[in-house]
């Protein structure tokens, strides 16, 4: 059986770093074992064009194993190709690089590591909260620069305590977020999402459910995203929406890129509607060189807090994808049933209703 596997590569760091598993050195530590059974496995980075290896060995892989953070954008089209696909793995969380409706329609089971990075994308969400918030980005420019002015640094510093925060999507991420943001004694903690909590764990968080999204936004100080990109989200944070944004709100986006209108962002921050904005997903990975994000600013130079993708791929993010990984192609080899909670498409059908599917 031919195992396709579209990876970032590691560099030097992957070479001396073993536990940087999600990478085309280290081939999330299956080699061995799917050789020691006669499968061939083809690990590469090469993902972009008809000449790539995505698309020269897609052709005939049965199992295809893809990355969010250097997204192998498996197209309907591509999908057509794949003649003998019948499982996609996200390492990871998050699958909206497959072209999902189409795997439906084809039988192509789609499966994530549902979980495997959820703490590492909570924790880098609070973390860019209070360096946004806290103007944290400029003070340290200008420490490196040899300068100390702290006015031009406190002018734009605040903290979190006593400010409203709300996340869009309460799914295992953003509830994380709302527990880890209670001993900051915010105002208020909100969210916005079409599933409503358990009543025991809106409460346990003291979160409060807002049905209408422009309204929701236009109660909070920080909003973060944390919900999947589908159909009912692409762009959702737009030019419109983000008129209903307080003056002087920041945004944090770890979800995905294309969920925030890039150019709206930028223009909300240089009018100073926007306070800042930061995240690790870009609309297209990975970003261009002069991609808009990397140096938008807000009008007093600073608010953004933009890193490339990898708040859900620390190390002990991969250690964990890599073994969810390993367990769902066991599964699969073997006949047993998956975990449901790794199934986003089934045979023929969602089995989350995470991507839009109510
Ligand atoms: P989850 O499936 O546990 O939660 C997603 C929540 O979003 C669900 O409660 C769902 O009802 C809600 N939702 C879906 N559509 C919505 C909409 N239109 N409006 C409001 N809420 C909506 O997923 P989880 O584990 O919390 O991950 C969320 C997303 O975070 C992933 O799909 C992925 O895109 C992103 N992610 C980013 C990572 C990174 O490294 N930056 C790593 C892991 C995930």
């Amino acid at each position: 059986m031919k195992i396709l596997a579209i990876l970032y590569k590691g560099g030097n760091a992957a070479t001396s770093e073993p536990r940087l598993l999600g990478t085309v050195e280290n081939q999330l530590g299956i080699r061995k074992w799917l050789e020691s059974q006669g499968h061939e496995y083809i690990v590469s980075e090469s993902k972009e064009g008809p000449d790539s290896d995505f698309q020269k060995h897609i052709v005939d892989a049965e199992i295809l194993i893809t990355t969010p953070f250097h997204p192998g954008y498996l197209t309907g089209d591509l999908i057509a190709k794949a003649k003998n696909l019948k499982l996609c793995v996200t390492a990871g969380v998050g699958s909206d690089h497959i072209d999902l409706n189409t795997a439906v329609k084809h039988g192509i089971q789609v499966l994530e590591v549902s979980g495997s990075n959820v703490v590492s994308v909570a924790e880098h969400v609070v973390m860019s909260i209070l360096l946004l918030v806290r103007n944290f980005v400029p003070a340290h420019e200008m420490i490196e620069r040899g300068d100390w002015m702290v006015s031009d640094i406190a002018r734009n510093a605040f903290d979190l305590e006593g400010k409203v925060v709300g996340t869009i999507g309460a799914g295992r991420i953003g509830y994380r977020v709302l527990q880890r943001l209670l001993p900051f004694d915010c105002k208020e903690l909100i969210y916005y999402d079409y599933a409503p909590l358990p009543e025991a764990a809106g409460k346990a968080v003291n979160a409060r459910r807002v049905e209408d999204l422009k309204d929701f936004v236009s109660q909070c100080d920080v909003v973060t995203v944390n919900c999947p990109l589908h159909e009912g989200t692409l762009g959702l944070v737009n030019a419109d929406l983000l008129k209903h944004f307080k003056k002087g709100a920041w945004l944090v986006n770890t979800a995905r890129g294309a969920i925030c209108d890039k150019d709206a962002v930028a223009a909300a921050l240089a009018s100073g509607h926007l306070n800042g904005y930061a995240g690790d997903v870009w609309n297209v990975q990975p970003a261009p060189k002069d991609h808009i994000l990397r140096t938008a600013k807000n009008t007093l130079g600073g608010g953004n807090g933009m890193v490339p993708h990898y708040s859900g791929t620390t190390l002990d993010a991969q250690a964990r994808y890599a073994s969810g990984t390993k367990s769902i192609i066991e599964n699969y080899l073997s006949g047993k049933a998956q975990e449901p909670q790794n199934i986003i498409v089934g045979i023929g059908k969602y089995e989350s209703k995470a991507y839009g599917q109510r």
